[in-house]
């Protein structure tokens, strides 16, 4: 099988103007030890657009891939979190809400484990890392091998999987739990708007919303979602961002993070291999994990993968694509396989007549085409569900999909997202991972310069 784990082969056919202008975002982007998602709307370092970024910037400069994810991991909890946001100090205060003085990560965090000398949130997102190490250490094997690259990596990315897989194990089913709506990074899915219910939202005069000075409001969440995103932020911050005995108001299992975690866990242990450590411990986990996705969040009659809620025990009956993320995890039972690539190319996500995959259900009725992850198509979701797509031998579908990318994002100046039917621009532009991405689909011109299935590299 042809995965995410497989290397492409660059390609000299690659569109060089497309190449020139991603290249141009990621210099753009870059601050010296990490990259921007984007100067404007997040002029920080976020941790899962780090690994995205990461998985382009190799096909530039391995170095500064390894850099963009060694920044990343130096702010890492001694408790094994990855925290979602890692400040830098020379952006002024009021460029981004909630800010180094909202998480107070040193000393509110420092039970945790927080590192003393850098301000990160106390939150988390999705597990790419391990995935981007692997891919970046692919990129040219021997500069890593002589830089110790993976070596340095390993005992980290181990240690923010123990942290997924133990604290984290809210449910107590073998499953990773998110506890804040921006954990998952769907920040404003139809999927929390039930859970978030039960939420009060914080008071609207005690807090700025600086998102709004460099998005349009009708693309950005609303300020009730916003009251709420505020108040589970400063109740886990003023609980010291306890996990184990917190009283958790938001408690969910994602299939898009917990797919993540298990493409990432088969990528540690070939970084196991790499280093010398015991590969058996991961692919185990890997193994016993995919069981638990199954168990607790496939749904037969939805043919996909549902969020399911912990503080009530059920399944959110919301089909967002986080859903059909599960197709990049290998070796899926055939039944599953068969039905997620019909609900992709059904109705609801129209894979195989529109430029990309929409976040949300086309007939929800909470789709809107135009808010955040209600209903754009986002980059880096459409990449994974490329990949999902060759992983299962999809190819013709696959093709499709990587050139109605990259045909969007050139025209929509790599946007952060885009309308669903027109793939016009939307959110802000010259996006980080919008830009990765690209790259690498660049270098992926599909199954001709893959290895071959199966191949272990
Ligand atoms: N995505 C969130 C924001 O919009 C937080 O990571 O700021």
């Amino acid at each position: 099988m042809t995965t995410l784990l497989t290397t492409p082969v660059p390609t000299a056919s690659g569109d060089l103007t497309l190449r020139h202008g991603a290249a141009r975002v990621l210099l753009a982007n870059w601050t010296g030890t990490s990259t921007v998602p984007s100067h404007g709307l997040y002029p920080h370092q976020w941790s899962w657009d780090s690994a995205f970024i990461a998985i382009g910037l190799r096909h530039l400069s391995v170095r500064r891939a390894q850099r963009e994810l060694e920044t990343l991991m130096g702010a890492q909890w001694a408790d094994g979190r990855i925290p979602h946001i890692v400040f830098n100090p020379a952006v002024p205060l009021d460029a981004y809400f909630p800010s180094p003085d909202f998480w107070r990560s040193s000393r509110d965090g420092a039970r945790a484990g927080a590192p003393a000398g850098t301000e990160t949130s106390g939150i988390v997102q999705p597990p790419v890392h391990a995935l981007a190490a692997w891919l970046v250490h692919q990129a040219d094997p021997e500069e890593s091998r002589r830089r110790g690259f993976l070596h340095r990596m390993y005992g980290s990315l181990a240690a923010w999987h123990d942290y997924l897989t133990g604290p984290r194990d809210l449910g107590g089913g073998g499953l990773a739990a998110v506890i804040h709506p921006w954990e998952p990074g769907m920040d404003n899915s139809p999927c929390w708007d039930g859970p978030l219910q039960r939420v009060a939202p914080a008071a609207p005069g005690t807090y700025r919303r600086a998102d709004l000075d460099h998005g349009q409001a009708s693309e950005r969440p609303t300020d009730l979602d916003y009251g709420r995103y505020v108040r589970l932020a400063s109740d886990y911050r003023d609980g010291g961002y306890a996990d184990a005995g917190g009283r958790h108001a938001f408690a969910v299992e994602d299939p898009c993070v917990n797919a993540l975690l298990i493409v990432s866990e088969h990528a540690l242990a070939r970084i196991a291999e790499q280093t010398g450590e015991d590969p058996v411990p991961h692919r185990e986990r890997a193994a016993r994990l995919t069981g638990a996705l199954i168990q607790r969040l496939w749904s037969p009659a939805e043919g996909m993968f549902l969020c399911r809620d912990l503080i009530t025990g059920d399944p959110i009956l919301e089909r967002s694509l986080a859903g059909l993320v599960p197709l990049i995890v290998p070796g899926l039972p055939r039944h599953i396989v068969e039905a997620l690539l019909k609900t992709a190319a059904g109705p609801r996500f129209r894979l195989a007549d529109l430029p990309m995959a929409p976040s949300y259900d086309l007939t929800g009725h909470a789709f809107d085409a135009s808010r955040y992850w209600r209903g754009p198509a986002w980059f880096n979701i459409n990449w994974l569900l490329h990949h999902g797509l060759r992983a299962y031998r999809q190819h013709g579908i696959a093709d499709r999909l990587r050139s109605a990318m990259l045909t969007a994002a050139g025209a929509s100046g790599f946007a952060e997202y885009v309308d669903p039917f027109t793939a016009q621009a939307r959110g802000t532009q010259n996006f980080g991972w919008t830009a990765a991405l690209t790259l690498d689909l660049l270098a992926d011109a599909g199954p001709a310069t893959s290895p071959a299935p199966g191949a272990r590299t």
